[in-house]
């Protein structure tokens, strides 16, 4: 067995209404005032009120940071960090998506070790202190509360993540209950991130390891059989929580085994045409994955039973076919758009997406099947009128 490294964060709380236990588990940093980081979105839909109350009760000084948006700016974060040393923030709070989340691990890091965000960009740079953070998702989605990452958008509008073990949180917490009212498109592309997270790290070319491959298997399992339930009954708390967990599974496989080309085909689509993280990874997945097959359709046919029973016993390349049919089978049910056109990408465009695609070395590199640039045009000229959800053959 090749050896491994396997990091999480030291303390994960999962419990419906856990957002209540923030003042509590905030006291014990001795925290005396807090940053709460979040977006509009989020907090207009009630979704910090429990722990706003809390900490309030407890007598906390709480500032409130709720300009994050979607793929965060560096601006944003810069603005943030600012607002944090001018209130001698003591802890970081964060509620909401990943964007909030990755937001506030770098704030939480920034602020303290007084670093600039154009410094650490990459893989193990940021090696200095960070405030206190406690992260609570309301996406089942990116597994950010328990990733050593945070993405960010770059004025010239590339994105660069941020990789280091110190943007692991003191507290994962884990509240079903603030996915309850996500809405359906949101819950659908949300719900595939979380899958592809799981697959990208099952085949992961380096550091593939067996803890992320279990965890990948669990996550996989529990996100394909409850995405259909929660796309069409969101009130079903039990359906939600299992995604919640698959989803913080699938992230601590990718933490530990990275994403690969599926992540770096959908980055340049958020990026420049503003399609939410989770979609622009639907939008890629079929083509990247019937290009993965010579590479890894071993790997493919291993995960098949767990989407499809019905690839049970079939020969290699039958099973790993189920298995890219199967996720296209789930982005249909879940009404997930299947073409680029849909979200305003122009032929015209490809170049550029291609260009911006092959940037993404830290993930390229990840991908079981070597991808060069006119690899990445195809399968975008695949995506662009939605062929790439065409049955397998
Ligand atoms: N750090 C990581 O490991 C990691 C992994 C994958 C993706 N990402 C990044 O995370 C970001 C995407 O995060 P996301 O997909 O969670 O979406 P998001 O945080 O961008 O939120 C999407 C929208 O959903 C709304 N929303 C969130 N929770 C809600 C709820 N419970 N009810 C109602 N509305 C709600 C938000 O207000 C927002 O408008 C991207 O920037 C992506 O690059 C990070
Ligand atoms: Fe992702």
């Amino acid at each position: 067995m090749n050896s491994f490294t396997f990091q999480v964060p030291s303390n994960i709380l999962f419990e419906s209404g856990a957002s209540q236990k923030v003042a509590e588990l905030a006291a014990g940093y001795g925290a005396q005032r807090i940053l709460l980081v979040t977006d509009r979105g989020v907090r207009d839909a009630g979704l910090t009120k429990v722990a706003e109350d809390a900490l309030k009760a407890a007598g906390r000084g709480l500032v409130l940071f709720e300009d994050v948006v979607a793929d965060p700016p560096s601006d944003v974060i810069e603005r943030a960090v600012a607002l944090c040393r001018d209130e001698r923030i003591d802890l970081i709070l964060s509620i909401g998506g990943g964007s909030a989340l990755d937001t506030a691990k770098l704030v939480a890091y920034l602020a303290k070790s007084g670093e600039r965000l154009d410094d650490i960009y990459g893989v193990g740079l940021a090696k200095g202190e960070r405030l206190p953070l406690l992260l609570v998702p309301t996406t089942a989605g990116t597994g950010s509360e328990v990733t050593p990452i945070a993405i960010v958008t770059t004025p010239t509008t590339e994105k660069k993540g941020v990789v280091s073990p110190r943007l692991l949180p003191d507290w994962a917490i884990l509240d079903p209950e603030l996915t309850l009212g996500l809405p359906g498109h949101v819950t659908a592309a949300t719900g595939i991130d979380a899958m592809v997270h799981a697959i990208e790290a099952y085949t992961s070319r380096h550091k593939k390891n067996p803890m992320s491959d279990q965890l990948a298997r669990q996550a996989l399992a529990l996100l394909s059989q409850n995405i259909r339930e929660v796309c069409r009954n969101g009130a079903n708390l039990e359906a939600r929580s299992q995604m919640l967990l698959g989803s913080m599974l699938a992230g601590m496989a990718f933490a530990n085994a990275p994403v690969a080309a599926v992540h770096a085909l959908a980055y340049p689509i958020g990026a420049i045409f503003h399609v939410p993280h989770g979609l622009s990874n639907a939008l890629v997945l079929m083509g990247v994955l019937r290009f993965n097959l010579p590479a890894a359709e071993a790997l493919y046919a291993e995960l098949a039973p767990i989407i499809d029973p019905d690839a049970n016993g079939l020969p290699t390349g039958a099973a790993a076919r189920c298995f890219v049919d199967g996720l296209a089978a789930i982005c249909r049910d879940c009404k997930v758009p299947a073409s680029l056109a849909e979200v305003g990408v122009r032929e015209s465009d490809l170049p550029r997406l291609a260009e911006d695609a092959m940037k993404q070395t830290r993930l390229l590199v990840n991908n079981p099947r070597e991808v060069t640039y006119a690899d990445v045009f195809a399968i975008y000229s695949e995506a662009l009128d939605g062929r790439q959800r065409q049955a397998t053959v």
